[in-house]
């Protein structure tokens, strides 16, 4: 991926702590994401990439630091003001998280009649299912039940419910773990169109190298709680440090 010129920062992360019990999972953990920017965040297993998601969006409460989404510092925001810069991030979980009982259809429209927005009639509910469902290839599964998909397309239906919001910001956790190399390429693809169609800045949490060839213009590594090292992918292949090189052997 090309390097992107200097555009505004939509997500700034800084200081950033949480501990769980004795348990110091982030301990001070700085982090930019601007414009139209793709991030791959590395780091081992239980170092925290999840739980830095779940404090951006406010799953999990951070016990310090700050987080400023598109200018606004979201840790300071309640009720509908919060509500509001959620829905502009969209947060894509790792197994698509869909509802089980419901078709593809109802779990797109799903967010959209449960969340605060203008009142929509069916008519352009069916029409945003649609669009979103077109964007990632699957609009012929609009009435499947998630049973019936395979992973591949549950990640791509967990993405489309996810831009049906039209998010700024997209936050990946491991979008292509545990599928086929053919189908991981595809997501990989799928996340570039993604960033061109809707404009958007993602931050991805990913160990596959052929996700983070295609979408990262930067590599950040997590090692105990912060942000240790970044730079391009190719920067992050040669580093000095063999921990941080460590990832792509
Ligand atoms: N709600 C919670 N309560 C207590 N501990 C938690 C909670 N959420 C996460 N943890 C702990 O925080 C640590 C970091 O978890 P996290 O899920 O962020 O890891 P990760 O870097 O995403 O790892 P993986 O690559 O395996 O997904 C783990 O030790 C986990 O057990
Ligand atoms: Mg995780």
């Amino acid at each position: 991926m090309d390097q992107p010129s200097i555009n505004n920062i939509v997500l700034e992360v800084s200081g950033l702590k949480k501990s769980f019990g004795d348990f110091h999972i982030l301990s001070g953990a700085n982090l930019e994401l601007r414009e139209k920017e793709n991030i791959v965040i590395l780091g081992h297993s239980g170092t925290g990439k999840s739980v830095l998601f779940k404090c951006i969006v406010r799953l999990i409460e951070p016990d310090a630091g700050d987080i400023n989404v598109l200018g606004e510092n979201i840790l300071a925001l309640k009720d509908e003001k919060l509500t509001e810069l959620r829905i502009k991030i969209g947060y894509v979980f790792q197994g698509g998280a869909l509802y089980d009982s419901m078709s593809v259809r109802d779990n797109l429209e799903f967010p959209l009649k449960h969340t605060k927005g203008p009142g929509r009639s069916q008519a352009e509910l069916n029409e945003l299912v649609e669009e979103a469902l077109s964007n990632v290839g699957l609009i012929k599964s609009i009435d499947k039940m998630p049973s019936e998909l395979s992973g591949g397309m549950m990640k791509r239906i967990g993405l489309a419910r996810t831009l049906i919001q039209k998010p700024n910001i997209l936050l990946y956790d491991e979008p292509t773990t545990g599928l086929d190399p053919v189908t991981s390429g595809e997501i990989s693809e799928l996340i570039l169109k993604v960033q061109e169609d809707y404009n958007t800045s993602s931050l991805i949490i990913s160990h596959d190298i052929k996700c983070i060839e295609i979408t990262a213009n930067q590599v950040r590594v997590l090692k105990e709680g912060k942000f240790e090292a970044g730079g391009t992918l190719d920067e992050m292949k040669h580093h000095e440090d063999p921990f941080v090189n460590s990832f792509f052997k």
